[in-house]
This record gives structure tokens, C-alpha cells and sequence, in this order.
């Protein structure tokens, strides 16, 4: 089985002090950064690019960096995060008019690739990319925005996905990113995700360590009543 691995979403960081929030959520236990980038074309929303990214790598930041890329078109904006420090590279499948040359381009490029599916789209129809996969990234809200509520059929859809990896043995993480918090994340567990992005659950919380902690836990219960 596959480590659980919580990554918070720098959506929901204080911007004007990036540094310091990456720095606590990974001294309060998160494995990772998840690295939302949205550009008010493929979502309504605008944020950041790579050299935000950058800064945070010269700023002394080793942790794994996951940027989510919610851009379209996406192919420049991959090469310029694999050179900014970016670990995983995420994108949408609708970003893109050749997903296999993007998903080669992030690995040609040094970086673990990942799809991210959104709400409504079928994780069917994979199985010529999927060896080129690290991460099946199960969007549980619209993307666009912190803070949304999760979005329940997602579960069936995790489910789905974590016994098509099963049956095939596949060693691709599946990543739910949206709304997840301590009040699901052990449905969410116990549908198949074994990585758990979280924006306003951790940075909205008073004690991220608390709540990281409580995260944990959770998961930890969910693999003993598995075993
Ligand atoms: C949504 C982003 C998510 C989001 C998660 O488009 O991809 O990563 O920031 O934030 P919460 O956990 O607040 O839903
Ligand atoms: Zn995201």
C-alpha cells in the first residue's frame, strides 16, 4: 500500500507571508505543497506562476512542490515550472489538444506527470497514457477556487478509479484535491485516495499541526480497519 501523503493548497495561504506558511504547514507535518495555477482562461480565477514557485526553492524550500496547472494553453507553462523546481506537474486534460506529447514534455523535462479530473469528467478512456502517470489528480470541486464544498459523487468516482489500479496493479498516486477536511478525509480514505490536498481545512484552521495531526490520525484508523 502506498503511503498517505497530505498536501496543502497555497490557495489558501497568506500571500503577503508565502515563505513562512510553506515553512509552517511542512514544520506542522504536511509530506508536500500543492501549487495551485490558474490563469482566468481554462478557470475564472488568476494566481501565480512560476517564479513564485522559484522563490520559494531559493528561499531554502526542498519539500515536493505539486503545481496543479489549471492553465490552457499549458505546454509553455510546464517547461517554465519543471525549471522553476516544480517535483509533480499536474494538468487537465482538456488543456491540451495532445495530452500524450504534454505528459511526455513533463517527463522530458525531469518532473512526475498527473491528470486532473474534473467534476464531470469520466476517468475512463486512460489506459494509453497511463503509463506515463504518476498522479491521478480527483477534482472534487469545480477548479477555480478555494473553499468549495466536496463535491460527494467524487467518492464513486475514487472508488472506481482505485479499483482500476488494483485490477491492473498500476502504481499512479490518486490525489483528491477540493473541500476535503477532517470531516471526510476518512471516506475519502476509504474509497482508495491515498494523497489529500487540502487549502482552507489547514491554512484556515488556527493550529495547522492540529489539524495535519487529526488528519493523520484519521488515516491511520482507516488502514487498521482495512488490515
Ligand atoms: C481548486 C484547487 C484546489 C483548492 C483546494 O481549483 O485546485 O487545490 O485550492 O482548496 P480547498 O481545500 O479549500 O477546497
Ligand atoms: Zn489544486
Amino acid at each position: 500500500m502506498l503511503d498517505y501523503i497530505i498536501a496543502p493548497s497555497i490557495l489558501s495561504a497568506d500571500f503577503t507571508r508565502l515563505g513562512e506558511e510553506v515553512r509552517a504547514v511542512l514544520a506542522a507535518g504536511a509530506d508536500a505543497i500543492h501549487f495551485d495555477v490558474m490563469d482566468h482562461h481554462y478557470v475564472p480565477n488568476l494566481t501565480v506562476g512560476p517564479l513564485v514557485c522559484q522563490s520559494l526553492r531559493q528561499a531554502g524550500i526542498t519539500a515536493p512542490i505539486d503545481v496543479h496547472l489549471m492553465t490552457k494553453p499549458v505546454d509553455d507553462l510546464i517547461i517554465a515550472f519543471a525549471k522553476a523546481g516544480a517535483d509533480w506537474i499536474t494538468i487537465h486534460p482538456q488543456a491540451t489538444e495532445h495530452l500524450d506529447r504534454s505528459l511526455q514534455l513533463i517527463l522530458d523535462h525531469g518532473c512526475q506527470a498527473g491528470i486532473a479530473l474534473n467534476p464531470a469528467t469520466p476517468w475512463q478512456g486512460l489506459d494509453y497514457v497511463v503509463d506515463k502517470l504518476s498522479m491521478m489528480l480527483i477534482m472534487s470541486v469545480n477548479p477555480g477556487f478555494g473553499g468549495q464544498a466536496f463535491i460527494d459523487v467524487t467518492l464513486d468516482k475514487i472508488a472506481q478509479v482505485h479499483q482500476w489500479r488494483t485490477a491492473h496493479q498500476y502504481a499512479f498516486r490518486l490525489a483528491v484535491d477540493g473541500g476535503v477536511n477532517i470531516s471526510n478525509i476518512g471516506r475519502i480514505a476509504h474509497a482508495g485516495a491515498d494523497t489529500f490536498v487540502a487549502g482552507s481545512a489547514i491554512f484556515g484552521a488556527p493550529d495547522y499541526a492540529e489539524v495535519i495531526a487529526q488528519m493523520r490520525q484519521i488515516l491511520v484508523n482507516q488502514t487498521e480497519q482495512k488490515d
